[in-house]
């Protein structure tokens, strides 16, 4: 790739600035990168190749490739381990070629091989030197005819894909819980494999644990299975392996439909079932659009709230954070996002997690689709409005390098690309193509595209080669309108793409002025009907003429600072650090030592970061949530953090 090239181009463009915000008055086509204009890059887009290479994982699939695995593991608790096998069935490509897999702070204590599956010999191997980011590589010489190798093994203490909870951290307090977060590279912390998306396999599993504990996986149970502490998945449609998943706690199960339901602890599971009750119209809504559902069924995971992300898209059932258990379903965009991951990602994958836009970007655009479709336009539009805000000001932090969908992360965690711009560029840019050329006709295309692709790893490479021939070429002139290059390799946003445009925010704005002005009284801002999405595009229009005793006003009229609705509460206690509101302190500490949900709790500690005084309690805050944080949360805070 030609990263030099791109490189060069960098030194000439800046991030995009404030006039990137949407303004109900400035809708339309906007000039958001009108500086990059006259910088003459020459094009890139041949250096967009099909390279399926995967600079992040040490396998070599071209040579010794894993097909199959199945695990046979105790969840230990007192030790906090996972110990037992991974048997993994091996295609040989070239024959004297040793098997190479990924690891994470493993310890193994025993490899065999075998070419039936009866008669196992044992194996020589060698764990390569550690590094920070990919982990050891074990290497395993294979005898000629060997199609099978066994790993004995454990888990280490640091292990990134796993948390394990103390029963005061869950909602019922009685008994400890366990959860995986294999993407971006962490599934190598507890299963050794070929880490790689582009390297696609069907896994089974046999998990011992406590006999009073539930475990659930990323994969179809077993139907006569008891809470009896020992548990059989299997998974038959073939996944990245970032997509395996186990959860292990005091769970219950409620069912939503036929084909979908929630599990939850006891105390939670009602509550999540109310508020997820439209999955089946959102399934019905996607399949509508880009054909069936492949995995059969479709149940979340409510997990306990120090699980990092608000979801992960797991096969059959995703997981998610409780802090999208609002009480009014105006958080459940999370689902309409994690479902779209059935067509998205999961069944159309990154190859290398330099493609990741593929996998967001496109359920970005799809969860659009769906929200509109269940919930109407005028919702839809308010998430993609205050979707793009946050986009922008998150550009403005990061270097140009950053800003490129089809970003270099050659020696980088991938888990460091994993901002807003694979989301929300992407979803612009797709957003762009069907504006360009019809609905009806990227519906269709993308229908195409998924069909075509299902069950592949597919490159940015092999994005572009399928729009030119299933889209673009036949139409020059529409085609003429995409800046493809720059959507996919420069920094910024193209200039002169149309951004949405929201009514129901043109309202918000006009009372946000009308109120800082004081034209406009507290009592008078009809805010007891805003949803939760106008409440964020409030705060976000005050945010810079505030001060402590207007927050009061609003708080005494509002109750903001006690709102049940995470979303809000975050935004909300930035502004409180800010100006400094003491009233929400409480709040703040509370909300940071319970809530490990990196994206709503990173903007606190980095608002905290900002002043000494800040910086001081932020450490002593953080020094009584950590215990409680995902080793993942505790990277990101420590960065923020750091002196
Ligand atoms: N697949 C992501 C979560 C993820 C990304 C985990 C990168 C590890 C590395 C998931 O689908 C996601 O995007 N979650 C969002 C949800 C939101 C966009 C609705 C989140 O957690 O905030
Ligand atoms: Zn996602």
């Amino acid at each position: 790739m030609g990263s030099g090239k791109v490189r060069r181009c960098l030194r000439y463009t800046k991030k995009f600035g404030d006039d990137f915000l949407h303004k109900p008055y400035l809708c339309g086509a906007l000039a958001a990168a009108s500086f990059l204009a006259g910088v003459s890059c020459r094009s890139t887009m041949k250096n967009i190749d099909e390279d399926h290479r995967d600079s992040h994982s040490y396998a070599r699939p071209e040579e010794v490739r894993v097909r199959h695995v199945e695990l046979d593991l105790e969840a230990d608790f007192a030790q906090k381990v996972l110990r037992g096998t991974a048997t993994l069935s091996l295609k040989r490509v070239v024959a004297d070629a040793p098997l190479r897999l990924d690891t994470e702070g493993l310890s193994i204590s025993r490899v065999e091989t075998s070419q039936n599956g009866r008669d196992w010999a044992d194996a020589k191997f060698e764990l390569g030197p550690a590094d920070k980011i990919l982990g050891a590589a074990l290497t395993v010489p294979l005898p000629a005819e060997a199609t099978l190798a066994r790993v004995h093994y454990g888990t280490g203490p640091k292990a990134s894909a796993l948390q394990w909870l103390e029963p005061a951290q869950t909602a019922g307090k009685k008994l400890p819980f366990l959860f995986t977060q294999s993407e971006a590279i962490h599934a190598r912390s507890w299963i050794p494999l070929q880490d790689s998306p582009g390297v696609r396999i069907t896994y089974s599993a046999h998990i011992k644990t406590p006999k009073e504990l539930m475990a659930v996986m990323s994969a179809e149970q077993d139907p006569q299975g008891t809470r009896d502490g020992d548990y059989f998945f299997r998974l038959r449609q073939p996944v990245a392996p970032y997509l395996i998943a186990l959860a292990i706690g005091d769970l219950a199960f409620q069912p939503m439909s036929e084909r979908t339901g929630v599990w939850a602890e006891p105390s939670v599971v009602a509550k999540a079932a109310a508020e997820f009750n439209d999955t089946e119209k959102m399934m019905q809504a996607v399949e509508s659009l880009y054909g069936p559902y492949q995995w059969e069924r479709y149940d979340l995971l409510v997990l306990p709230p120090s699980f990092p992300y608000g979801g992960m898209e797991n096969p059959k059932l995703t997981f998610a954070t409780p802090t999208v258990l609002a009480g009014d379903k105006s958080l459940v965009a999370l689902v309409a996002h994690e479902l779209a991951h059935s067509w998205s990602g999961n069944l159309v994958t990154n190859a290398t997690w330099r493609d990741f836009w593929l996998n967001e970007g496109f359920t970005v655009y799809l969860e659009r689709r769906i929200q509109e479709k269940v919930f109407g336009q005028q919702r839809a539009e308010m998430e993609e409005v205050n979707e793009i805000n946050e986009l922008s000001e998150e550009m403005k932090r990061l270097a140009p390098a950053d800003q490129i969908l089809h970003i270099d992360l050659n020696g980088r965690d991938p888990d460091d690309g994993s901002t807003l711009v694979p989301y929300v560029k992407g979803s612009l840019f797709l957003r762009q193509l069907e504006q360009t050329f019809g609905r009806d006709r990227f519906d269709e295309f993308l229908r195409g595209y998924f069909t075509h692709f299902q069950f592949q790893s597919i490159t940015t490479g092999d994005f572009v080669a399928y729009l030119h021939k299933n889209l673009l070429d036949a139409s020059p002139e529409l085609a003429a309108k995409i800046p493809l290059d720059e959507w996919l390799t420069k920094p910024g946003m193209p200039s002169g793409i149309a951004l949405p445009h929201s009514e129901a925010f043109a309202k918000v704005a006009q009372l946000a002025s009308g109120w800082i002005a004081r034209s406009v009284k507290t009592a008078a801002l009809p805010a007891k009907a805003w949803s939760t999405q106008e409440w964020v595009y409030f705060l976000r229009e005050v945010a810079p003429k505030l001060d402590a005793s207007k927050m009061r006003d609003l708080d005494d009229a509002f109750h903001l600072t006690t709102t049940a609705n995470a979303e809000v509460t975050s935004p909300w206690l930035v502004l409180a650090v800010r100006y400094q509101y003491a009233a929400a302190s409480t709040r703040l500490e509370e909300y940071l030592t319970t809530v490990g949900r990196m994206r709503l709790i990173e903007p606190l500690y980095r608002e905290l970061a900002k002043t000494a005084d800040g910086k001081k309690k932020a450490l002593a805050i953080y020094a009584k949530a950590k215990p409680g944080y995902h080793p993942l949360t505790v990277g990101a805070v420590e960065t923020l953090l750091k002196p």
